[in-house]
């Protein structure tokens, strides 16, 4: 017979949501520019209204989520909102944000905020974006803004939402804003987002010193394709320029070689963060090959992923995500998993998902790792980035038009999960 798998009391059951792929209408973003233009959009979509986050469809997911026993949300705040003009904040809109915290609180939800997903306002892409070193104060600012004005409804802070992939995704890559394609600038936009985080922690701790902030990565796994001694050494250094390099950057406070050309300290950042959030999907499978000369010799060749045919978020593998809790554990720090999650691409998949992988969650723990939290991506269908609204990772299938909401069946097996704090047999 199954076990029953029961997490510790007062372990956080969650989802995850980003401000600009819910709300709709933020014309002050980079973002909005972006997926007006041609080409850049799968299917020629726009965010529109969202999921009507910034009208009143917040708080009645809110609602939604606490019905279905969830104790915990993660949500995020638009820079463009709270700062149309350099140091011109709107009042408000941080009343807008404000009203949507309270109410989450008023419903017993803990709230993890992130202070930036991704998204920038136009004025800081006009500058360069995170191409720029300016963009450090600026950001500093609005954490100490965010800590001043939200400060009584969050209890945890994220500075900056995956910074590697938004590196990659918009400075090495072309499919985010800028789409610059360029290393240089991948090197430079990242290595000025880990010294944000520093600002910002710093920022957030200088308002509220008992705040826990922390950093959410994601970590992909990486395999070998083969046993062989070439496909190793592929997927090794697949994961050292996606994962070890910020993990290193995280432990020693140093880096290198790609987040920097040359080897330089980031003073603070080894002591910046109280807690850290692993967003996981899934894992690659990485085939080496001399003509990938682009991407450091390694080819992605898993099947039976979960991809559409611009993205791909790898082939479900819930003992990746033990391995990836494991190795975070080392930077002595309590963890959350802040996303995971896959899109309902055909039945049962979303479930089996969940179910598989709240199993491993349960394995990491019982193996000593200190796992305080767990966020589905996502509560309701909202705006995927590049792949528009094609890809519907939500505990409610959302639709666009109509704006209605439908429980899917993973929200059913979430609602027993988190009524019961256990994976039931
Ligand atoms: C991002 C989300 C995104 C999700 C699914 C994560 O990397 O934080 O914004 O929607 O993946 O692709």
């Amino acid at each position: 017979m199954a076990e029953r798998r029961v997490f510790p009391k007062g372990f956080l059951w969650g989802a995850a949501t980003a401000s600009y792929q819910v709300e709709g209408g933020d014309p002050t973003s980079d973002w909005w520019v972006w997926e007006h233009q041609a080409n850049r959009i799968v299917g020629g979509h726009t965010s529109g209204q969202g999921s009507g986050w910034w009208g009143a469809a917040a708080e009645d997911d809110l609602r939604r989520a606490a019905a279905l026993g969830l104790s915990l949300i993660r949500v995020s705040v638009e820079w463009g909102r709270l700062e149309p003009a350099p140091g011109q904040w709107d009042e408000d809109a941080f009343r807008r944000y404000l009203k949507l915290l309270e109410t989450a609180r008023e419903l017993g939800l803990t709230v993890s905020l992130t202070i930036n997903h991704f998204t920038l306002p136009l004025w800081a892409a006009k500058r360069g974006g995170w191409r720029s070193r300016s963009l450090i104060r600026c950001f500093e600012s609005l954490a100490r803004r965010c800590a001043e004005r939200l400060g009584g409804s969050v209890t945890y802070w994220t500075t900056l939402n995956e910074p590697g992939v938004l590196a990659q995704a918009a400075y090495l890559g072309t499919r985010w804003p800028p789409g610059d394609r360029s290393l240089r600038s991948y090197q430079r936009a990242l290595t000025h987002l880990l010294e944000a985080h520093v600002a910002g922690y710093q920022a957030v701790k200088s308002v509220l010193p008992d705040a826990q902030v922390g950093l959410v990565l994601a970590m992909p796994m990486y395999r070998p394709a083969s046993a062989a001694l070439r496909d190793r050494m592929a997927a090794q250094g697949h994961d050292w320029i996606f994962n070890g390099s910020l993990l290193y950057a995280l432990k020693s406070g140093w880096v290198l070689p790609p987040i920097s050309p040359v080897i330089r300290p980031i003073p603070g950042l080894d002591r910046a963060y109280d807690w850290l959030g692993l967003n996981y999907y899934g894992a690659y499978k990485v085939a080496f090959s001399v003509r990938a000369l682009g991407s450091a010799f390694g080819r992605h060749v898993q099947i039976g992923g979960v991809k559409t045919a611009t993205s791909d978020w790898g082939e479900p593998d819930p003992t990746g995500m033990v391995e990836q809790l494991r190795r975070l554990a080392q930077l002595g720090v309590p963890l959350f998993v802040t996303e995971n999650g896959i899109f309902n691409d055909r039945p049962g998949r979303q479930t089996d998902y969940l179910t598989t992988h709240v199993q491993a969650l349960h394995d990491a723990i019982r193996g000593g790792v200190d796992v305080r939290g767990y966020c589905w991506w996502t509560l309701v269908d909202n705006f995927e980035w590049a792949e528009g609204w094609n890809t519907g990772f939500g505990l409610y299938a959302l639709d666009h038009r109509s704006q209605a909401r439908t429980e899917r069946e993973v929200a059913r097996r979430y609602r027993g999960i988190c009524h019961s704090n256990a994976l039931p047999e």
